[in-house]
């Protein structure tokens, strides 16, 4: 996500790179010692650009410096020819190598959920219609195979991250009450809400080969931001959980910001809430600066301009105290965001269940690695810069032959927090309550309230703050996990961000790509080792280091910015999905977004796709046999997927298959 959503493009700052951990922002109680020591002592020094290539030297993917453990995987096959950079700035389709076809399959506005009206590109749809059709900002997605014809039948489920200005035909109305407070139409608000969750589609590849949606289906579901959930976990229940209209802490209305996923080995696909942070409002100053369930994870301090003043017209987004109130009012609301959802899309009437044993954080992402022996581990980051990266360890094993005790394995276990030393190694450091760091006397009363907190917590033992953890991928032969670190502009710059071995780059515009591997490929594993797997940006010119300039990359192959989606076809292929701002001139070279081809092995790069002007590519899925693949569109800046030049553009997912049939990358 990067759109500033309810206003136009040159109007606002990128909602998710906003650094709500810069130290001005941040109480210095709130700094942790170990950040501190880290500052003291030697890394404090290279906080410069001028020390940042010495360091760099020791972390050049190539360089040797771990003995190249990660290169024993099976080299996937990748035969295409590469498509070219998108220079165009009306450039708008979606361009893939010859004998590929990609096109149109699901775009926001199309019809869901049984009785729903087709999507109207003049007047609108309003709330209650648009419940019943796909939301906006399609983003992370997985297709689940039905075991009878795994390659031909399946359900789709697709995040709808946020929304648009586009929502509404003539943009969001915002006036001003007596008082001079922005208000917003609760219509309005209601559609935005609608627009918001999930969309579960079933699907069907027909007799001569043509992929459908089907409608009507009796699984096709939407979820929303106002969908009844089930809370689960240590953090159910607890005080910091209850509001007025939920006195026992244990159910809440609907998800927000639903970015990257995940994936269970029983079938049910979570979902990570990412920026929910930017739909609430805290106007009593004072509180909001003292409630660090509030500012340490950026919630607005006054009005909330981010989606233009839900709190208007929704008081549930209002989470100023109230103490005349039950429970504060709202205050609690956004304690009950941020956490995992798991959803079970095969039971169209099951209720979603928000998983508090994760933790809460601004969770893009949710990937699950698998030990044969049923050990699993979660991992996900922090999109926002300078945060830091996470496991959750379930304390139970997948049995694949007990479905009932798969039920509630998410409901128990332990996170931990990563730090990356210059050597190459790092490690895991658990988040448990009690422990040195995390008991009463440094602020934390429970375990509930690590969980909640779970930020300030890294903050206490010292996890290493990143340049914005977006998607992690785990290859499927080696285990071993890949995160896109997809840029950070205070990198060198914010005191608590000095460059450092796995973030070398200062004021890094371009991001990297990092891989590690846990001490012997054990999930569980409190030790592991990493390395760079590669720095995007542009190739420096012939005879000059990449060294000489910080925005040049190591990339081997076709140059790309900002990686964000990241996954592993079942064969292998490493598939890079960008998000940079194009028509910022720092990335000039690199046209529109764009999915990209990479091998594990040899670290070589293909372009594979090119987007529509102003869109992210994101969210990539397949069938099982790889003949399959689809991807994501996210706020197209154009007329997409018609290019009439007039129709509002549509967030699509987008239908991807080789001409002969074949795998798609070989
Ligand atoms: Fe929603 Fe961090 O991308
Ligand atoms: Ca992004
Ligand atoms: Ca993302």
């Amino acid at each position: 996500m990067k759109q500033p959503v309810m206003t136009q493009r040159a109007e606002a700052a990128d909602v998710d790179d906003i650094c709500i951990n810069a130290s001005g922002n941040r109480p210095l109680s709130e700094v942790s010692r170990s950040r501190r020591n880290l500052l003291k002592g030697g890394l404090g020094l290279l906080a410069t650009h001028l020390a940042a290539p010495a360091l760099l030297t020791a972390c050049v993917p190539g360089m040797g410096r771990h003995g190249a453990p990660f290169t024993d995987s099976p080299r996937p096959a990748i035969g295409f020819t590469p498509v070219p950079v998108a220079q165009d700035p009306d450039y708008d389709r979606v361009d893939v190598p010859e004998g590929y076809a990609a096109e149109p399959f699901f775009s926001w506005g199309d019809p869901v959920v049984n009785g729903a009206t087709p999507w109207d590109s003049g007047a609108g749809n309003d709330w209650l219609e648009q419940e019943r059709q796909s939301g906006q900002n399609h983003d992370g997605m997985h297709y689940f195979p039905f075991p009878d014809a795994p390659n031909e039948h399946g359900l789709l489920v697709i995040n709808h991250e946020y929304i648009n200005a586009t929502l509404h035909p003539e943009g969001p109305t915002v006036t001003e009450d007596a008082q001079g407070r922005k208000i917003r139409p609760k219509d309005e608000v209601r559609k935005e809400q609608a627009a918001h969750g999930l969309s579960i589609v079933e699907v069907r590849r027909d007799p001569w080969g043509h992929w459908e949606r089907l409608y009507p289906s009796q699984y096709n579901r939407r979820l929303t931001a106002t969908t009844p959930m089930r809370i689960s976990g240590p953090a159910a229940g607890a005080d910091a959980m209850k509001t007025r209209d939920d006195p026992t802490g244990t159910e809440v209305l609907g998800t927000l910001n639903n970015c990257a996923m995940g994936v269970t080995p029983w079938g049910t696909y979570l979902i990570a809430e990412e920026n929910w942070k930017n739909y609430f409002a805290n106007s009593d100053l004072d509180d909001h600066a003292q409630r660090r369930e509030h500012h340490r994870f950026g919630i607005a301090a006054g009005p909330n301009s981010h989606y233009n003043y839900w709190e208007s017209a929704d008081p549930r987004f209002d989470a100023t105290p109230k103490p005349d109130q039950p429970h504060g009012g709202y205050v609690n609301e956004p304690n009950r965001f941020g956490w995992v959802v798991e959803v079970d899309p095969f039971d169209p009437q099951s209720q979603p269940v928000k998983r508090t044993a994760f933790g809460r954080m601004v969770r893009e992402g949710c990937t699950c690695v698998q030990h044969p022996d049923g050990r699993l581990a979660f991992y996900s980051g922090e999109d926002s810069r300078g945060e830091c990266i996470y496991k959750f360890v379930p304390e139970g094993r997948f049995d694949p032959d007990d479905p009932r005790a798969n039920r509630d394995l998410l409901d128990r276990g332990t996170v931990y927090v990563a730090v990356y030393h210059e050597d190459g190694t790092g490690e895991w450091r658990p988040l448990v309550w009690g422990e040195p760091g995390l008991t009463e006397a440094d602020g934390f009363a429970s375990q509930a309230d690590v969980l909640i907190n779970l930020r300030s917590a890294a903050d206490a033992l010292g996890g290493t703050p990143m340049d914005r953890p977006e998607w992690v991928a785990v290859n499927p032969f080696t285990r071993d996990g890949y995160v896109t670190l997809t840029n950070n502009v205070d990198r060198g710059v914010d005191p608590d961000q000095p460059v450092d071995a796995a973030n070398p780059r200062p004021e890094n515009h371009h991001g990297q790509i990092l891989r590690w591997r846990e001490r012997d490929r054990d999930p569980h594993a409190t030790r592991f080792e990493w390395e760079l797997f590669l720095l995007a940006g542009e190739q420096p010119p012939a005879g000059e280091s990449w060294k000489t300039d910080h925005q040049y990359g190591t990339i081997e192959g076709d140059i790309f910015a900002c990686p964000d989606g990241l996954w592993f076809d079942p064969e292998g292929r490493l598939w890079i999905q960008t998000d940079f701002s194009d028509g910022k001139s720092v990335y000039d070279a690199m046209g529109t977004n764009q999915m990209l081809c990479a091998d594990p092995v040899t670290r070589e790069v293909r372009r594979f796709l090119t987007g529509p002007s102003g869109c992210e590519i994101t969210g990539v899925t397949g069938t099982p046999d790889g003949t399959t693949l689809w991807i994501n569109v996210q706020h197209p800046g154009i007329s997409y997927p018609a290019s009439d030049g007039k129709t509002r553009p549509r967030s699509t997912t987008v239908l991807i298959t080789k001409d002969d049939g074949g795998v798609i990358g070989t």
